[in-house]
C-alpha cells in the first residue's frame, strides 16, 4: 500500500469555480476544497433536478461529479486540486 504524503500546511492553489476564485491546500480534493469554500450543492440531478452533493468522498457514489478543466462527469472527491483549475459547477 501506498502511503501519500501530506503537504506542508499552508501550501495553497488557487482553482476558479464558476469563474469565482477559490484557495485550497494542495494536496486535498476537489470535492473537499468546494466544501470547504461553502458549496453544498455540486450538482443537479438528471431526472428530477434536485441539488446533488458528495456523499461518500471514496469514489463510489458519483453524487460529486463536475466539470473540470473542459471535461464533465468528472468525480471530485478522487481528483486533487491544481493550480489555475478551472471548475464548473451545475448546481
Ligand atoms: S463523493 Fe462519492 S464518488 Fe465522489
Amino acid at each position: 500500500m501506498e502511503v501519500k504524503q501530506k503537504p506542508p500546511a499552508g501550501e495553497l492553489v488557487t482553482l476558479w469555480v464558476n469563474d469565482r476564485k477559490v484557495e485550497a491546500q494542495r494536496g486535498e480534493s476537489v470535492a473537499s476544497a468546494l466544501l470547504a469554500a461553502g458549496y453544498t450543492s455540486f450538482r443537479k440531478s438528471p431526472e428530477k433536478g434536485e441539488p446533488r452533493s458528495p456523499l461518500c468522498l471514496m469514489g463510489v457514489c458519483f453524487e460529486c461529479l463536475v466539470e473540470i478543466d473542459g471535461v464533465p462527469g468528472v468525480r471530485s472527491c478522487q481528483t486533487t486540486v491544481c493550480e489555475g483549475m478551472k471548475v464548473k459547477l451545475s448546481r
